[in-house]
């Protein structure tokens, strides 16, 4: 019989805590909620508190908290959360160094106690930090993936329905680049039950909401001022959590390897792949027009270059 899978989360923060939240609701598996020492005994409070939610939301699910990666060992699927948020004011990449050294150290931890493991990293700024946990863990890269693109469609999705008073359900849409502000949604690929979004929304009015997409992770800062988005992050982190256990291959946008795949050279940049147990299994190449073309190069190229500040701001361990 094929046991539960274990789903390790790291960082018990706002983002942490509610994706531990969708996956036992969903009874994705087993779930260890993980935090620095300094914590103490926070993530063991939140798991308690969970696990006793489940008699009454109807899951079973063994959920612990822990500050030591001993309890994480074996795990199918890693979540890397851990970092700190931006405030008003502040860009994704504003946080750079600081969260470049803990995506290193949590990645030395799961190298260490989680070999086989999916990761999937959700700290910003996205993108790099999905660089930098790949460098550091030595995984192929195929089992290293960043969550930016559900999210972001998410979004997208959203204003899309709002404007057309239509079902969130019914809108299929596409998003392509790094997770900032040079993200590229791409109206050719958005459908609304089937119908091309193009027939249904003015240019302009669709440029709009566009920019309200891109704009979207300040628009919540700005809100809540003490932080950034979560229940929207982390409910994205949990369907790529159930592509993975359950292998169901979506076909959705998240940040991966490209090399070969669009000319990218070796960086982590948010494409359309199929996610399954294998991980990354496929990263689906797209025939894109000149203009597309052009704003996701102009994206890759935004990526590439933090990249190489954090390369040189941190001391890079090269690509394994
Ligand atoms: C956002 C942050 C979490 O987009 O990146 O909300």
């Amino acid at each position: 019989m094929r046991r539960r899978a274990k789903i390790t989360i790291v960082g018990a923060g706002f983002v942490g805590a509610t994706t531990a939240h969708w996956c036992a609701v969903h009874e994705l598996g087993d779930i260890v909620l993980v935090d620095v020492p300094a914590t103490e005994n926070m993530p063991r409070g939140k798991a308690l508190d969970l696990m006793q939610s489940s008699p009454i939301a109807g899951f079973d699910a063994n959920v612990i908290g822990s500050n030591d990666y001993e309890a994480t060992r074996g795990s199918d699927v890693v979540v890397i959360t851990a970092g700190i948020p931006r405030k008003p004011g502040m860009s994704r990449d504003d946080l750079l160094v600081t969260n470049a050294r803990v995506v290193s150290a949590v990645a030395e931890q799961v190298k260490a106690t989680s070999p086989e493991a999916v990761l999937i990293v959700v700290t910003n700024p996205l993108d790099v930090m999905t660089q930098r946990v790949w460098q550091i863990s030595g995984f192929p890269p195929n089992r290293v993936v960043g969550q930016a693109g559900v999210l972001d469609t998410a979004r997208y999705r959203t204003f899309l329905a709002l404007e057309l008073g239509v079902s969130v359900e019914d809108i299929t849409a596409l998003l392509m680049g790094g997770h900032g502000d040079t993200m590229v949604p791409l109206p050719n690929y958005t459908s609304v039950g089937g119908i091309p979004v193009t027939k249904l929304i003015s240019p302009q009015r669709l440029a709009e909401i566009v920019q309200r997409t891109r704009d979207g992770g300040a628009e919540i800062v700005n809100l809540l001022k003490t932080g950034s988005a979560y229940y929207a992050p982390s409910a994205a982190v949990a369907q790529m959590v159930e592509a993975i256990v359950k292998d169901k291959k979506r076909l959705i946008p998240c940040s991966a390897y490209c090399d070969r795949e669009y000319g990218v050279g070796g960086y982590y940049v948010g494409v359309p792949v199929v996610l399954g147990a294998g991980g990354v299994e496929r990263v689906v190449e797209l025939d894109l027009d000149a203009q597309e073309r052009a704003d996701f190069q102009n994206s890759v190229e935004a990526v590439k270059g933090l990249v190489n500040t954090m390369n040189q701001l941190t001391g890079a361990a090269p690509a394994s």
